[in-house]
């Protein structure tokens, strides 16, 4: 293979690709299997190297970061002091098996205690969101002696088997028929068409489905604060601290997804915070380390931690605490702080909500704006009459895809899902470097604007 150096764009950090983009993308679709799509119709970004809020491609294009990679580059990306944290690990001890204690699993343990929600202060750690809800599932119905567990439609948990019961969005059609006793609900929100519901009548919706299910029957029921990638769905006032008032009142165990909406990207360090309730598990990933290396946990109340002294908690994993992600983690969570970056998310996050509205304002595709600190998503419509979506659910549209190769070509990276786009930039960005990006953001919807009639 010819060898291909690039050192092109600014930014400290220099980098050698031996191979070019298009080497890259070529043996990556030959030898590779890309997510979720039919491998024809993938169109990888060729990546070789990233810092802060950007990404270069090996020829040097340069790509704004706006969706975090997969809403998990919290920090941002090249942070010294993480990289540094993983080298000094992988120097003094790079593995150490789940029956060993080492330093970095105790202090990551402390941390995250001293960081969670009420009195969650035991965790089991993963290697991703999903496994941390394999295991979320696992404590809730061995503490329960319960089995069923409830998910709302519009969610996303994950992609192994109980993960993808649990999902309710798409994704789990091939799966079906997964895990028995899962029971999907609706949420607050129906769509761009039909809109909200308030928190009475969604908890009421709730309620009945409770007890028609059982409420005896059911072990947990497991929801995402702010829903993520089924749309930045924050939930009306009263809808989650009724979620934890019903679930007390029937002895169902409360689980929290925070695996996208935990670590800062609401503009606190859980999104469950914004609304004072306490879950009697969470899950996290992602921003957890800001996906240096992969690491995942679940944590519990104390009065469930107590359940397995005398019972055995069937649960394991090879990589288990493993001392790189958790010296990562542990390095992460510093760097949140010593930057004030769950701060910034808030502040900078307020901006980004006024430029939503001004895309609002000014774009008549624009049905829908949704953000909680740096956690925000644009809806497009056909109609502002009848909100007919740009691209029906599930689909895609020409217009869309016109809007993503828009934002690709100006070097915007973001997420493009239906009729909407996100807007989850790293929590270190700056209100300028916002700006720049809601600069291409309006010129690209000047593309979706031709296609609304009224
Ligand atoms: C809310 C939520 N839960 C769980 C997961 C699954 O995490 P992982 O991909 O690390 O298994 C995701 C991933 O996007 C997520 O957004």
């Amino acid at each position: 293979m010819k060898p291909y150096s690039s050192n092109s764009g600014s930014g400290d950090v220099m980098a050698t690709s031996t191979m070019t983009g298009e080497q890259i993308v070529e043996a990556t679709k030959r030898h590779t299997l890309f997510e979720w799509s039919a491998q024809s119709v993938v169109d990888p970004i060729p990546v070789a190297r990233a810092q802060g809020i950007y990404f270069w491609t090996p020829e040097g294009k340069r790509f704004m970061d706006f969706n975090s990679q997969l809403m998990c580059v919290n920090v941002g990306h090249g942070d010294r002091r993480i990289v540094q944290a993983i080298q000094r690990q992988l120097e003094t001890l790079a593995y150490a098996n789940p029956f060993m204690a080492t330093e970095p699993r105790a202090r990551l343990g402390e941390k995250l205690a001293e960081l969670a929600p009420g009195d969650i202060d035991v965790f089991f750690f993963t290697n991703g969101g999903a496994e941390a809800n394999e295991n979320a599932i696992k404590i809730a119905r061995s503490c329960t002696g319960r089995h069923k567990i409830l998910a709302r439609y519009r969610s996303y948990h994950g992609a192994t088997a109980g993960s993808i019961t649990l999902t309710g969005d798409p994704r789990r059609w091939a799966a079906e028929p997964g895990l028995p006793g899962v029971v999907h609900f609706l949420d607050p929100y129906h769509g761009i068409e039909r809109g909200w519901e308030d928190a009475p009548r969604a908890l009421a919706t709730l309620e009945e489905v409770i007890q028609l299910e059982g409420p005896q029957t059911i072990a947990a029921l497991i929801l995402e604060p702010v829903t993520g990638t089924n749309g930045i769905l924050v939930p009306p006032d009263g809808y989650l601290e009724g979620v934890r008032e019903l679930c007390s009142a029937h002895g169902i165990l409360m689980i929290a997804d925070e695996v996208m909406s935990g670590f800062g990207r609401t503009g606190e360090w859980f999104a469950v915070n914004h609304w004072r309730v306490v879950p009697d598990l969470i899950t996290m990933a992602k921003g957890l380390t800001s996906a240096y290396v992969p690491l995942g946990a679940v944590g519990m109340r104390r009065h469930l931690a107590e359940h397995f002294r005398d019972k055995v908690f069937y649960g394991g994993l090879t990589y288990n605490s493993h001392p790189l992600a958790c010296a990562a983690a542990l390095a992460t969570l510093a760097a949140y702080e010593e930057d004030g970056m769950v701060e910034n998310a808030r502040r900078i996050g307020a901006v980004m909500k006024t430029l939503m509205a001004d895309l609002a304002a000014r774009h008549r595709s624009v049905g829908a704006t949704r953000s909680i600190g740096l956690f925000g998503i644009v809806e497009l419509v056909r109609s502002r009459r009848t909100r007919e979506p740009l691209a029906p659910f599930n689909g895609t549209s020409s217009e869309m895809t016109a809007l993503g190769r828009f934002f690709r070509e100006e070097g915007l990276y973001t997420m493009v899902r239906w009729n909407a786009f996100f807007t989850n930039p790293p929590l270190c960005i700056t209100e300028p470097q916002l700006r720049e990006a809601f600069a291409i953001i309006d010129r690209g919807l000047e593309i979706t604007d031709r296609a609304v009639a009224d």
